[in-house]
């Protein structure tokens, strides 16, 4: 049985107050469980460091901005209560989840007497694909869902209403087995995985779609810079799903997921090799510097 995430020990930070963990609670008329009027981050801290932790502020703030809602903590603000909270539970090593709603105070399509509540919870989270896929890699299944149009869905938040098509595709996968689901846009090329951006190599190149419909992540980033760094050749480019059969090496990169070894997708295997090693060593070298 999973512990349901309600019913745990710990703190947790609600709109500038550490409570306890099973206090947490919102009212069920809240305008962000209704219409999805809801962000998110998602941050790891290592030996009691956040990495990005700003760059994971900004986002977070430029998330609500980008659905409409104020956020009410500036930056330095949102960095302490991180700290605050991680500190308040005594972790060091632990998955950090901040997230921002609109509440209670309205309720129907208009909003603009909300208000936004924030919150950040934190717990141990070693291995978002489990450690034993480290070795032979997860496996994903092409979802049927696509990621949206850039005009019509805003793609670059981490808005929580951007999700629902993320569950089901993954829900699908694990049905039948496979680990995770990679999503194609709505031209049918390439995008990333349900929680993580996607890396496919051939012949000692490196190649990442241009995340002009989905989240350019934090991590993306940083392994584009690694791959710099190590003179590695990168280039952001559309992908076709058919180049995924040729691929050599495939790997996923996000915050939870930090950089994966994927060994199937769909009925093609692929064995994790150098490039996957090397950025990932470079990674994990980096996040704990
Ligand atoms: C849909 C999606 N894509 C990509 C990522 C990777 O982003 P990051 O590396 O910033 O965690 C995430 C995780 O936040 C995600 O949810």
């Amino acid at each position: 049985m999973i512990a349901d995430f309600s019913d745990r020990d710990g703190l947790i930070w609600i709109d500038g107050k550490i409570i306890p963990w099973r206090d947490a609670k919102v009212h069920v008329l809240t305008h962000g469980l209704h219409y999805a009027s809801s962000v998110f981050e998602g941050e790891r801290a290592y030996n009691g460091k956040i990495f990005l932790m700003r760059e994971h502020s900004q986002r977070l703030t430029r998330s609500c901005n980008l659905i409409d809602m104020e956020m009410p903590y500036s930056l330095e603000e949102l960095d302490t209560a991180k700290m605050e909270i991680l500190k308040a539970n005594n972790l060091t090593d632990a998955y950090i989840r901040p997230f921002a709603w609109r509440g209670s105070e309205q309720m129907a399509i208009s909003a603009q007497n909300t208000k936004t509540h924030v919150a950040i919870a934190c717990w141990e989270w070693p291995s978002y694909f489990g450690a034993e896929t480290r070795e032979k890699g997860i496996s994903l299944q092409t979802a049927k869902w696509r990621a949206p149009m850039p005009d019509t869905a805003t793609t670059q938040s981490k808005a929580a209403g951007l999700y629902a098509t993320h569950t089901m595709s993954k829900h699908a996968a694990e049905a039948n087995g496979y680990t995770d689901a990679l999503m194609l846009d709505y031209r049918g090329l390439v995008a990333e995985a349900t929680g993580a951006n996607i890396f496919v190599i051939k012949d000692g190149k490196i190649k990442t779609p241009d995340p002009d419909c989905f989240l350019d992540g934090l991590t993306r980033q940083t392994v584009i810079k690694l791959a710099k760094e190590n003179n590695i050749p990168l280039e952001v480019c559309q992908i076709k799903p058919e180049e995924l059969l040729e691929a050599d090496e495939i790997f996923l990169t996000g915050t939870a997921a930090e950089v994966t070894a994927v060994g199937k997708i769909d009925d093609t295997t692929y064995t994790v090799g150098p490039i996957t090693r090397t950025l990932r060593d470079a990674y994990e070298s980096l996040v704990r510097a």
